[in-house]
């Protein structure tokens, strides 16, 4: 693909407020989708976005603990209702975007992938790659994914990214949350933490039990899972990933122009 390829996740915990169901942040979807289509217009890079689900899938996938599978009568309408929510917020994110200029399609992951005990095993990529040619924007998200061993599961974005980018080779994932990177402890319990610059498989050893779960409700594991599913897919594909906050105005936009080291990088070495 001609000028690169390049993820950018909007984290849940900016787009929606994680501690009040169903509540999404218009004003910051809207900037987001501004910064997004200010950095990408004039530039050749093609983009894949995906969002976090916030405080909407997040809702019904804790009522029905949708991410432990099938586990009692209600577990199928829990399916259901994750797939709602999640694609209801996509909605809103997508006519942001497309209001905002960017040429945004939305994919839903829960009715295109296969997934077996929480990892995705089969995707036929043949639509987003179609996506892509034609110079569209595709735009998935945290979903619930139907599960061969357990029935169901929830799909994070990262996860989603992971399978993405052994197939399709971005030059950078972009992953855009709501605190300034990876710190030694939770930026938000203890205000001393020190930011970590760069994690790489070598240092993380050193690392990894010093990370916290998620803020607000989230079934899919904040930061440490965040670390962790980036950590193995640098290893297994040479790909730039970086943490940052972009609920910050304008950092998404910097980040996007190239610059590098705003928040927390995640690389092979
Ligand atoms: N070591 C850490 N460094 C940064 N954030 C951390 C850390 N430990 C826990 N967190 C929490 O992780 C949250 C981000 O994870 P998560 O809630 O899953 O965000 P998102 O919705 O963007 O995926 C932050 O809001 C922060 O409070
Ligand atoms: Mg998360």
């Amino acid at each position: 693909v001609v000028g690169g390829l390049i993820f950018v996740k909007l984290g849940g915990s900016v787009i929606t407020d994680k501690k009040k169901p169903f509540t999404e942040r218009r004003r910051l979807i809207k900037s987001l989708a501004e910064e997004i289509y200010s950095s990408h217009r004039h530039s050749d890079f093609n983009l894949i976005i995906g969002h976090g689900g916030g405080s909407y899938p997040h809702t019904p996938a804790g009522r029905y603990q949708t991410h432990k599978g099938i586990v009692g009568d209600e577990s199928t309408l829990g399916i259901a209702l994750v797939q709602d929510a999640a694609s209801r917020l996509n909605r809103i994110i997508v006519s942001y975007l497309l209001e905002a200029g960017e040429k945004a399609i939305s994919v839903q992951p829960s009715s295109a992938l296969v997934a077996s005990n929480g990892r995705i095993v089969s995707w036929d990529l043949a639509t987003i790659r179609l996506m892509l040619k034609l110079g569209l924007v595709p735009v998935t998200y945290g979903d619930v994914g139907l599960d061969q061993v357990k029935g169901c599961c929830i799909l994070s974005t990262e996860e989603i990214f992971c399978y993405l980018a052994r197939h399709l080779k971005p030059d950078r994932i972009i992953i855009g949350t709501d605190v300034d990177g990876v710190y030694e402890g939770d930026p938000k319990k203890d205000k001393d933490a020190k930011k970590i610059p760069i994690i790489t498989p070598k240092n993380a050893v050193n690392l990894i039990h010093l990370l916290g779960g998620a803020g607000g409700l989230d079934v899919t594991g904040g930061m440490r899972t965040k670390v962790a599913t980036l950590l193995d897919l640098v290893r297994e594909v040479d790909v730039e990933c970086e943490v940052l906050n972009i609920a910050r105005r304008g950092v998404l936009e910097k980040a996007l122009k190239g610059e590098r080291g705003i928040g927390t990088i995640i690389r092979r070495e």
